[in-house]
């Protein structure tokens, strides 16, 4: 049985891929940081099962990282942990840039000593090619990075290229595109505004307030997402790969599409709040995922409309579940 640690194991991805693999008959190994509150939602369809453990890890911790290693000895590594929040990485910069660049290096630093075969994936992101006028991206496109956030997974990208060719590890970047899903965190844009369509729709909200509606974005599926992370672990050589739907939409589309499943008027729920705005915005991302289709074999199934309908139809059906259901005695 192969065994995989999985970093950020309460995330979107984190929740996804663990069970993709307890699916393909893996141990997995996921790391959890302490928090006040327990938070593990996304994880406890399967925080039972026999083939799963929950650890503590921290970004930070390199002796933790290292024992971990030591203790399930695994075959391969997924790090998925983050602070993920663009426009919180403009608040909390060193944090960010702590955990997303340096978590990865100490991350490497251990596999390097303590077994160099383990395969390693790095969650590496669209951000990365940030201000670059020249859409679509590539794995070969220029990266022009517009947040701490983004200039983080830039140094962690180029860690993964310098370690794969200097000590021979394999290691490899998934520059994923932006993937949403009912899981998605609630404070990025489209569970934003699934979560706020529904609370309006069942009248326990009446307003919207959203930043930049002009900014388009290459939208896929976080379940689609995961297989590809996966595939390129698998392969022979390690290497870099795209990962997109190559269709891009505006945040005013995705915001149209929700409303118009909810039948709510824009006009009357949504108004624009300066403060939501960034010091800098990345205007357009569209990805080229040709290599991905070409040596993974891997496609998405998932495209914007049915996303936007899979999250708002989660979100309504949730929010009548809690608001609605019986308290007991
Ligand atoms: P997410 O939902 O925000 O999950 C991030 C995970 O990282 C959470 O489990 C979080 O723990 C954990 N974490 C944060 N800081 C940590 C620290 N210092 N030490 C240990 N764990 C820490 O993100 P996601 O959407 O699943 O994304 C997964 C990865 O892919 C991230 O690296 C993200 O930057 C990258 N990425 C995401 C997308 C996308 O569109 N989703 C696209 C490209 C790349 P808590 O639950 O305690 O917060
Ligand atoms: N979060 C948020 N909240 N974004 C808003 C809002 C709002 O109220 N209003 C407009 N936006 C715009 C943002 O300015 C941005 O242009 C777009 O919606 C998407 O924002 P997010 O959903 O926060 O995602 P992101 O594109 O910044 O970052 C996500 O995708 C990256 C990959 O491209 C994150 O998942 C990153 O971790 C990931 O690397």
């Amino acid at each position: 049985m192969k065994t995989a640690i999985i970093t950020g194991i309460t995330g979107q991805d984190g929740s996804y891929l663990a069970e993709f693999l307890l699916n393909k008959g893996y141990f997995v190994v996921g790391l959890k940081r302490r928090t006040s509150s327990i938070c593990t939602d996304r994880i406890d369809s399967f925080y039972d099962h026999a083939n799963f453990k929950l650890r503590y890890y921290n970004l930070n911790d390199s002796g933790c990282f290292y024992r971990l290693l030591l203790e399930y000895k695994p075959q391969e590594i997924y790090n998925l942990a983050a602070q993920s929040h663009v426009k919180v990485s403009f608040e909390t910069p060193e944090e960010t840039v702590n955990a997303v660049a340096m978590g990865p290096l100490r991350q490497l630093e251990a596999i390097r000593a303590v077994d160099p075969t383990i395969r390693f994936y790095q969650a590496s992101s669209s951000e990365m090619f940030g201000v670059n006028p020249d859409a679509p991206y590539n794995e070969e496109s220029r990266l022009m990075p517009a947040s701490p956030y983004a200039c983080a997974k830039v140094f962690a990208h180029n860690l993964v290229n310098n370690y794969r060719e200097s000590y021979g590890l394999h290691a490899s970047s998934g520059i994923l595109f932006n993937h949403e899903s009912p899981r998605r965190g609630e404070t990025f844009v489209t569970r934003k505004i699934t979560m706020a369509a529904a609370k309006i729709q069942l009248g326990f909200q009446d307003k919207l307030y959203l930043g930049n509606l002009d900014a388009k974005r290459d939208w896929g599926f976080a379940g689609d997402y995961v297989e590809a992370m996966w595939l390129m672990l698998q392969q022979e050589t390690p290497e870099d790969y795209v990962i997109s739907t190559g269709e891009t939409y505006s945040v005013k589309a995705f915001l149209e599409s929700v409303f118009e499943t909810a039948r709510l008027d824009i006009e009357k729920h949504v108004e624009i709040d300066p403060s939501l705005f960034r010091p800098q915005e990345v205007p357009y991302l569209l990805g080229d995922s040709s290599k991905a289709k070409k040596k993974l074999g891997w496609k998405p199934k998932i495209k914007f409309k049915e996303l936007a309908a899979m999250m708002y139809s989660y979100d309504i059906k949730r929010i009548r579940e809690l608001a609605f259901e019986p308290k007991g005695e």
